[in-house]
């Protein structure tokens, strides 16, 4: 039988991706710990970048910030943070994303959402911005994931890590504090284990 998404019409406007489309995004990109030696071009990350950034935020807020890792030196600053687990992958991987948001991502809104003021919702509301900033970034972090697998790219995201040493290496000012880390690369997929189980709809979803 067929699913819905395949009884539409391919042609129309709103027409799901192709088949090869979703394998790519979904069905078969993995989370990758061990990568091939091919190097990641910068114009790729740019890339990346411009096409997750298009994906919707509250008040167009986007207040996630990113910052690519690509030189050993880099890498090496970044170490002393990652739990163990973590270190040989991040490591081996030709970039590694901090994903960061913004703590005055508010002051951008007379810019990002130009036809009301937003910016003074948030001023003076320190729990608005950090539940706002967080989720958000959070967001954004996984539209990056999604972008990088589109442009051909495999992601390994972490959590793994002392966040306030990352802050203190890199985002000294405090004015960006980390939310999670991304390896990028092209995965060796030789070296993958087998795809854990997810929860049936179920188990995770109602239709109410
Ligand atoms: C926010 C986030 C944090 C994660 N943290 C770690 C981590 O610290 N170390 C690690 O090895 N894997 C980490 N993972 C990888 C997950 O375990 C992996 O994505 C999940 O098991 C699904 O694997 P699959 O994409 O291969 O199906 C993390 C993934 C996400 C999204």
């Amino acid at each position: 039988m067929k699913k819905p998404s395949e009884t539409r019409n391919a042609n129309a406007v709103g027409a799901p991706i192709s088949d090869e489309a979703l394998d790519q995004l979904f069905r078969e990109a993995r989370t990758h710990s061990a990568w091939r030696s091919e190097p990641v071009p910068a114009g790729l990350l740019r890339e990346a970048y411009e096409l997750a950034r298009l994906g919707p935020t509250s008040a167009n807020a986007s207040p996630a910030r990113f910052l690519f890792l690509t030189t050993p030196v880099a890498k090496a600053r970044l170490k002393p943070a990652l739990m163990p687990l973590n270190v040989e992958k991040t490591m081996a991987a030709p970039v590694t994303v901090l994903i960061a948001w913004d703590t005055e991502f508010h002051e951008k809104l007379p810019k990002l959402f130009p036809h009301a003021d937003m910016r003074s919702f948030f001023v003076g509301n320190q729990p608005l911005i950090d539940e706002t900033a967080f989720r958000n970034s959070s967001l954004q972090a996984a539209y990056f994931i999604l972008a990088a697998r589109a442009l051909g790219l495999d992601c390994g995201p972490m959590s793994g890590f002392d966040s306030s040493k990352v802050n203190a290496e890199f985002f000294s000012d405090g004015k960006w504090k980390v939310n999670l880390i991304c390896n990028l690369g092209y995965g060796d997929t030789a070296k993958l284990f087998p795809r854990s189980p997810r929860l049936e709809f179920e188990e995770a979803a109602a239709i109410l």
